[in-house]
């Protein structure tokens, strides 16, 4: 038996089913061109890069699942990698849910990464891996933040604008910023999804429905290049880099 028998079979399920209102009008964020490439498509690339990732699932805008297959269908990756595609749904967890739903049997690692977040490198992808296979139930990559964190009573909705009162200060130096790929045993993760559907609650990551559970979810280091596209400033950032990439690899 080859080692990689003996090792868990990891998938990389991408939600990209979001519209990227932030982003502003044009297509679905994920489908919104870096450098001629379409977001996705960086994004599958990253999660195809690490050698233990045998199976991305992507979870598509619903109403261009079609446009998506015949995307990736047409890109080259390595031979080891296979892509499904999967409708999604109207929050980024029921898409995640989706992706879920798709997995064969034989996974027991699984990744979860935003589409939008189309530059991760690789070390990033397998530090992640590594930490899931050395036992940890749950890993996010993290940074520690730049700017403090002010926690404030918000205005209600329709008095955006006006000042709002600070609450608290958190201690910066305990705060990190997460990002993804966040590593999950599956066994772990499909059971917090089952939870918080049965209690109809939500978290703003997969991380914080295994905290829920009650299990441990540990941070290993991230990258600046994990960011997230969110608003029109990060499509700069995201184009530089990959000129920068461009310049520095000469291809
Ligand atoms: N996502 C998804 N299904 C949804 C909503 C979001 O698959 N119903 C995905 C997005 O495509 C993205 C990731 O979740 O890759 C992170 O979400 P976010 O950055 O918030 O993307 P959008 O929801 O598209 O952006 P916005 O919140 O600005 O509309
Ligand atoms: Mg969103």
């Amino acid at each position: 038996m080859s080692d990689e028998s003996l090792t868990p079979r990891t998938a990389a399920v991408i939600p990209a089913a979001g519209r990227g209102v932030r982003l502003g009008p044009g297509a679905p964020k994920a489908l919104r061109a870096l450098n001629g490439t379409p977001m996705l498509v960086h994004a599958v690339r990253a999660m195809a890069a690490s050698r233990a990732v045998r199976l991305v699932v992507v979870v598509a805008p619903p109403e261009d699942a079609t446009g998506v297959k015949s995307l990736l269908a047409d890109l080259t990756l390595p031979e080891r990698t296979d892509v499904v595609v999967v409708p999604g749904g109207a929050t980024r967890q029921e898409s995640v849910r989706l992706g879920l739903d798709a997995l064969p049997d034989d996974i027991s690692v699984v990744l979860v990464h935003d589409a939008a977040r189309p530059l991760v490198p690789v070390d990033t992808v397998d530090s992640v891996i590594e930490a899931v296979r050395d036992g940890a139930p749950a890993v996010v990559p993290a940074l520690p933040l730049a700017d403090t964190v002010k926690e404030v009573a918000p205005n209600p909705p329709g008095d955006a604008g006006a000042p709002e009162p600070v609450v608290a200060t958190p201690e910066r130096s305990r705060l990190r910023a997460v990002q993804t790929p966040q590593g999950f045993d599956r066994a772990t993760l499909v059971t917090a999804h089952r939870a918080v559907e049965a209690d109809g609650e939500g978290a703003t990551d997969c991380a914080g429905l295994v905290e829920r559970l009650g299990r441990p979810v540990v941070v290993v280091p991230g990258h600046e290049e994990a960011f997230k596209v969110t608003r029109p400033l990060d499509l700069v950032l995201a184009e530089a880099v990959l000129a920068r990439r461009r310049a520095n690899d000469g291809f």
